[in-house]
Parts: C-alpha cells; structure tokens; sequence
C-alpha cells in the first residue's frame, strides 16, 4: 500500500507539473511531504524526523520556528495581514539592513529573488541606457527572462540549460561569462566595448553547489565594470547575513552598486530586496520612471519576522556555524576516502557541498562533471538514516544556528555509514 507521501504526491501529480510548486522539490520516485520543522529538524507525514541541510533553500539559518520569530508573528496576526499602505515595521527592516551593509543606502522590498534581480537588472540597463548583462554560467539568479541562460540551481538538475519561450532578442542581450575566470570576462568587455549595462555575480556560486570566489576575482569584476562605465550587482540572495551580519561584500571591501537579497531577510517568509546607490535608486518610480512594484511587497508578516530574525542573527557568533560546517566537510571527506569514494567537499561558512567528482571543484564546468547518480545514491541513503539534503548534486547544503553538537555528530555518523554503503555498490 502506497504511504502518505507517495498518495499526496499522486494527488499534486493531478495538478502541478511533477508534482511541485518548484523544480527542485521533485526527485524520484517522489518527494518526501513535509508536515512540520523545529530547529534543526524537518518531519514528513509519516512522523518520520531528519536533520535538515536543506533548510527551505537557505533561509532557515536559525533553525526553523524560533520562538522570538514565532511569538512575534502571532502577536501581529490579529492585527491584519496586508494594508497596502507603508508600515513603520519596512522602515525598521530596511534600516537595519542598510546599517549592515552600507553599499545599500535605498532599497525596495519584493515578494522574492526573482522579483529582485529582474527590477535590478531592469534599472541598471535604464540608468545606463545600455542593454547587455554579464551573468556567469552556473549562476542562478530566479526565474526571469534576463537570467535563464546557463543556469545553476533546478536548471542544471534537469539538464535545462536555457528555457524556450524566451525571445531571442532578449537572449541576444544577455551574456554568460565563466565564473572564477576574470579573463572571460575580460574578453566579453572587450567585445561588447561600452554596452555593458550590468554584470551580476552570486559572489559565492551557491547554485551548482558550493564554489567560493578565487581570489582577485570579484575584485577584477569590480575593477573591469569601473572601467567601463557598468554596473556592479552582487546577488546576495544566498549570501546575505550567512557569513557575518552584513553581506559577503563587507568581507571583499567591494561596494557593489546594487544588491540583491532574499531567503535570510525574510525569516522564512516570502521575500527579496533589490538596493543600492541613492542616485540609482530614485530612479525607481514614483521618484522616478523606472516602473516596479508589487501588491504583497514589504508585506507586514515577512517584515516582522525579517526584523526579528536579523535581531536574533546579530547577536550570533558565525565562528560557530563555520566551524560545525568545517567538521562536517572534513569527516565526510575522510569517510569517503576511508571507503574509496571519490568526493571533493568545498566549504565555507554555513555552505557546503559534497561533489562526487574526483577533481577539484572551482568552476562551473568541474562541477558539471560530478556524477550525479551517486549523489543521489547518498542522497537516499542518507534520508533513511535521518538526514535530510537537498535533493540535487547542485545545491548547496545550509548549517543552522540550531544544529548542535549532538546533531553534528549524528549527522557525521550518518554520512559516514553512507559512504559505507556506496562502496559495497562500487
Ligand atoms: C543567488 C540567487 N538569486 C536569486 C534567487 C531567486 O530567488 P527566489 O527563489 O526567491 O525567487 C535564488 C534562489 O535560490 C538564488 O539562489
């Protein structure tokens, strides 16, 4: 007899495509169903509990539920959820990031990352009055039509490299730089002399798995859109508030022109934020003629509990969740070893990512290399012993403030049973 998970999914399957609201959810045979998390733990229909990497895709860095976030949004709930009307409650949000990360002196909040990258770009190209964005390959930046072009994240799961329905006059103005090489995009400036309007980089890839910076890369971006008159964008969606209370910018000295955060901001709920320069930002209307806007933007529940959880953030020491990472990658690459399982483990911060692949990861074509097969085969392993990753090679697992040292060790043991198993099936 089919269990809970198996019978919902046949229900989604009548009416979402495979079953889900969001290509990454769907693995094979079928998505677990989740019912409820607390802290570092997520429980599916069946009661069945796990240690949660995945953390809805990274915006869970406290853990899920905290109790601070929690009372907060019941005591707003009778309140009302939208007015469609400015709060006090944006103001204090936006006060607070902008303090964090001064590169962000105006913003607007969105209802998600995409939203956020699509208005950026949107304005870059019209404070500019150029066309072209530089995006990198592997790099995942939402859902739009300016950034679906050798895209990380569900995208390379599914081997989509680049989505129909695009025009092709919107594509012709996009190009794909390679993440890690400053000469690439060396040679695109050069190419494209003086049309450049953006170029927008994830300063860590977070969406082919995780690949930190080279060094002197993003400075060499910087330096490049300098010279040629285009806009920085970092895409912070990942990277925001995850290895400090600020951006991953505050750690390059780099002031990126706009900004893009999500997830963490959010607490949770839905949310993006595109910000940056003053002078960039009022051109966004009614200030300006940059049109954008949004019914559900700044919304008074995602406000909340973005305050209270930066609140709660800032007062966290990220050496912790560094080092529970650090132990982590390391044991599961000695494991791997231990049992002859080819795996290259990167790291940083709360961020990390088992390759099964045999070489380094630093670029977006080692990591295409990496054998998707026994990622999912430790992927299953793992779930039935408690652990719950993302389910694609190409994502980046997320450390929470709540994972403690029991679940650390736990997770390690897991991990280590794992590799165990997959060299029995070499
Ligand atoms: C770096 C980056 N930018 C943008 C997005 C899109 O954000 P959202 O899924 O909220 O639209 C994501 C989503 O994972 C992301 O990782």
């Amino acid at each position: 007899m089919a269990g809970k998970s198996e019978s919902l999914f046949r229900e989604s399957l009548k009416v979402f495509p495979s079953g889900v609201n969001s290509p990454v959810r769907y693995y094979r045979p079928y998505p677990e169903f989740i019912k409820k998390a607390h802290g570092p733990y997520i429980e599916d229909v069946e009661g069945k509990r796990y240690i949660d990497y995945c953390l809805g895709f990274g915006p869970m860095i406290l853990g899920h539920s905290p109790n601070n976030v929690v009372e907060k949004l019941k005591d707003k709930l009778a309140d009302g959820f939208i007015y469609g009307a400015p709060t006090q409650m944006e103001a204090d949000l936006g006060k607070k990031i902008s303090a964090a990360i001064p590169s962000i002196e105006k913003m607007r909040f969105t209802n998600s990352g995409t939203e956020a990258t699509m208005h950026a770009i949107r304005l870059a190209r019209a404070y500019t009055g150029k066309n072209i964005i530089l995006k990198f390959d592997g790099a995942y930046h939402g859902s739009h039509d300016y950034v679906l072009q050798k895209m990380g994240s569900g995208g390379l799961t599914f081997g989509i490299s680049s989505s129909p329905g695009i025009p092709g006059e919107v594509s012709a103005t996009v190009v794909v730089g390679k993440f890690n090489d400053e000469d690439s995009v060396r040679r695109i400036f050069s190419s494209f002399r003086s049309k450049i309007a953006a170029v927008i980089v994830e300063p860590v890839l977070g969406n082919v798995g995780v690949i930190p910076p080279a060094d002197g890369f993003l400075k060499s971006i910087e330096e490049q859109c300098r010279n040629e008159g285009a806009i920085l964008i970092f895409d912070e969606v990942i990277t925001g508030f995850r290895f400090n209370f600020g951006g991953y910018q505050n750690l390059t000295g780099i002031k990126p022109d706009l900004t893009i955060l999500g997830k963490i901001i959010g607490g949770g709920l839905p949310v993006g934020l595109f910000g940056g320069r003053n002078d960039i930002m009022d051109m966004v209307a009614p200030s300006g003629p940059v049109y954008e806007g949004g019914t559900f933007s700044g919304n008074p529940l995602t406000m909340i509990a973005g305050y209270e959880t930066l609140s709660e953030l800032s007062q966290k020491d990220y050496a912790v969740i560094t080092k529970n990472t650090e132990k982590i990658a390391t044991s599961a690459s000695e494991s791997a070893s231990n049992y002859g399982v080819q795996v290259n483990v990167n790291c940083i911060g709360s961020m990390f990512t088992i390759f099964f692949n045999s070489n380094r990861v630093d670029s977006y074509e080692t990591a295409i290399k990496s054998n998707s097969d026994s990622f999912m085969k430790f992927f299953r392993i793992a779930k039935e012993n408690g652990i719950y990753l993302p389910p694609s090679q190409f994502e980046s697992n997320f450390v929470s403030f709540a994972h403690g040292t029991a679940e650390i060790e736990k997770t390690m043991e897991i991990f280590d049973t794992a590799f165990k198993e997959m060299r029995m099936s070499l």
